[in-house]
Formats: C-alpha cells, sequence, structure tokens
C-alpha cells in the first residue's frame, strides 16, 4: 500500500487595518501612480495588536475545520515565517499549538522567507508519504511590518501583514497526491535580501539598533532580474518533468511580490490571464504567508474545486526559491 500527501484544505487571515499608497505618500517621497505601476500594490494590510502566531491560529483553525479534524488529529505543525514571535526560541509554530490547545505534538519553525510555505509542502510530503505523519498542519505567518524601515521607500511599500494555512493529509488515492515539489536554494546571494540583526553576526546592542540592522534589506532590482530569469527556468522545468502543459493548469498561484514579475513568468509560460491568481493589489507582499492567503481568496469565492490543479512558484531571501504542482482535495466551499 503506498500512502500519498494530499492538500485537504485552506485557511486564512488578514488583519483589519489598511495602509493605502495615499498613505504611504505620507510618510515616504513616493506616489500611488509609482507604486502600482511598479509593483501593482493598491494597498496593504497592517497587524497592530496581533503577533504573527496570532494571525497563524486563526488561519490554522480555518484550516483544520474545512480539513472536518479536530485539533487533537494533527501530528505535526510546520510554521513557515521570517516574523517570528521570537527571534530565537521558543518557535512560532509551538506558540500557534498552544493557541490551538494542540498538545504533546512535534511542531518547528521553516525560515526560507518567502519560499517558506513551499518549502513546508515539501517537509510536510516527505513526513507522510514516510509514514511518520498523517495530519500535518502547514502554516505561512508574517507580521513583516514589524521589520520594516518606514523611512526606507524601497522596501516600506511593499510588504503587509497576513497569515495563510493548510492540513497536507495521508491518501492512498494516488489522484489527490501532491504531484510534484522542487525547492531550491543559493547562499550566494545572502546579501540580496536580509535582516541583518539580531543574530550572532550583529547580536542586539544599542549600536546595531541605532544603524538599524534591525530592519529587512533588499537590492531591490537585483532581486527582481534573478527572480524572473530562475522562476521562469524552475517552472518550465516542474511543468516539463512531469509531463503537465501550462494551458492545462487552471490556477496559477505565484507569490505576490511584484505584478511586473508574475506577468513575466506568466507570460514566458504562456499563461492566459484567467489562470493567474493575483492579491498583489490588496496585500502587498506577504513572504511565507502570500500563496496560501491567495489560494484562500480563489477557495472563498468559489473559484478553486475539488480535484482541479495548481501551480505554486515563489522567490526569496537566502536566496531560496521552490514551485510545486499538485491538486486540490479539499472539499468545495
Ligand atoms: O518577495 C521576495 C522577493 N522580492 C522581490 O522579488 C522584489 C523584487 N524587486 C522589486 O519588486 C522591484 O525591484 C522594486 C519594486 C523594489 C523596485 O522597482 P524597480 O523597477 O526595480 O526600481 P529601481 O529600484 O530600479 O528604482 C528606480 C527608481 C530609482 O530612482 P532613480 O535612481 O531612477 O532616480 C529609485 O530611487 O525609482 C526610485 N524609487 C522610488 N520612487 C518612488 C524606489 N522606490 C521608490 C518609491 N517611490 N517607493
Amino acid at each position: 500500500m503506498s500512502l500519498y500527501a494530499a492538500f485537504r484544505s485552506i485557511g486564512a487571515y488578514v488583519p483589519e487595518k489598511i495602509l493605502t499608497n495615499a498613505d504611504l505618500e505620507t510618510m515616504v517621497d513616493t506616489s500611488d501612480e509609482w507604486i502600482i505601476k511598479r509593483t501593482g500594490i493598491k494597498e496593504r494590510r497592517i497587524a497592530e495588536e496581533e503577533v504573527t502566531s496570532d494571525m497563524g491560529a486563526k488561519a490554522a483553525q480555518l484550516a483544520i475545520d474545512r480539513a472536518g479534524l479536530t485539533n487533537d488529529q494533527i501530528d505535526l505543525v510546520v510554521c513557515a515565517t521570517v516574523t517570528p514571535d521570537y527571534f530565537n526560541m521558543p518557535s512560532t509554530a509551538t506558540v500557534i499549538s498552544d493557541k490551538l490547545n494542540i498538545r504533546n505534538v512535534q511542531a518547528f519553525d521553516i525560515s526560507a522567507a518567502c519560499s517558506g510555505f513551499v518549502y513546508g509542502l515539501s517537509v510536510a510530503r516527505a513526513f507522510i508519504e514516510s509514514g511518520m505523519k498523517k495530519n500535518v498542519l502547514i502554516i505561512g505567518a508574517e507580521k513583516f511590518s514589524s521589520i520594516v524601515d518606514w523611512t526606507d521607500r524601497g522596501t516600506c511599500i511593499l510588504f503587509g501583514d497576513g497569515a495563510g494555512a493548510a492540513v497536507i493529509s495521508a491518501t492512498e488515492d494516488k489522484s489527490e497526491a501532491i504531484i510534484d515539489v522542487h525547492a531550491s536554494a543559493d547562499g550566494a546571494y545572502t546579501d540580496m535580501l536580509i535582516t541583518p540583526a539580531p543574530g550572532s553576526v550583529h547580536p542586539m546592542n544599542q549600536a546595531n539598533l541605532d544603524a538599524g540592522l534591525q530592519y529587512v534589506q533588499m537590492k531591490g532590482n537585483e532581486t527582481f532580474k534573478l527572480a524572473v530569469k530562475t522562476l521562469t527556468k524552475d517552472v518550465k522545468e516542474i511543468l516539463e518533468k512531469n509531463n503537465i502543459n501550462a494551458a492545462d493548469i487552471p490556477h496559477f498561484i505565484p507569490h505576490q511580490a511584484n505584478y511586473r514579475i508574475i506577468k513575466a513568468v506568466g507570460d514566458a509560460l504562456g499563461m492566459r490571464e484567467d489562470q493567474v491568481v493575483l492579491t498583489i493589489h490588496k496585500y502587498g507582499n506577504t513572504s511565507a504567508a502570500s500563496i496560501p492567503m491567495a489560494i484562500n481568496d480563489l477557495y472563498e469565492a468559489g473559484g478553486l474545486k475539488y480535484g482541479e490543479l495548481m501551480l505554486f512558484d515563489t522567490f526569496g531571501g537566502g536566496l531560496t526559491w521552490a514551485s510545486a504542482v499538485l491538486p486540490f482535495a479539499g472539499k468545495d466551499v
């Protein structure tokens, strides 16, 4: 008997507060026109009192309920985040487990920046196919506003807060199985996208704080070019390897970093507009949360049905990148 991993459910949560481009015009030297033209972003959500685990727990509870499970049936909790509740310990996955009253469970975080959710998918698949776990909760949750320098117009216009989660469960039905996940990294590009402190290189001290090392730094244009090149190649490879035509994928769900990156990769694959899921205009870049938040929007709008194929691609700090092709194996909304 072979065991496969099925993508059973999706959930997401976004904080209430909306930060518009017009709001940003009052904070830094930018314009609504520039932001829309260069990124596609119109607004993003900002968590005020809520922390990463609050948003992650809300998204996760929805995903567990929609999978038709009770919380005690979850046997692995994986949280992908680069804005954890605590930078060293405990992991945000353990805090979320506590908030959901999931006890005596294996729980850990994944640090793969924007690629974290798809990395989590590969981990869930491996645990399930090896027979070690049955119901894995994967969460992408970010309070990116907590590491943004609100005086840096090159980064502060891009990011937003939110969370998404999915339950990946064991199945014997091969038609429900995750088809493939590619997860990759190249550490030669460490300084492209980095939050230098706190860490063992730049510990928390006044000098490092005064230097602003606690904020995200990005070489935007270089990252942009690498993202388009790398993602186009990676997505073409995963489709070719699995003998799938881009035209036959109803739902291309890319990481929402920049509309121009999504368009360039979509065009290279010959994707039609109706195949591409876009949420960047309303949420900005929510890092590890962006793909599950986009899946959830599609699902709640009634656009994602049992058995339909999804294609993910993502790129982020590390550098890391990943792609996946899989059917949705959850109940219709
Ligand atoms: O999710 C993880 C991966 N992240 C990404 O993939 C993000 C990749 N990068 C990007 O999305 C884009 O590079 C940005 C949106 C960050 C920047 O767009 P760009 O087309 O690469 O612009 P640029 O950095 O080359 O800057 C062009 C100009 C510069 O002015 P000069 O030197 O031409 O006078 C910037 O100073 O735009 C200026 N600029 C801005 N102007 C108004 C940069 N940020 C802003 C701003 N408002 N917010």
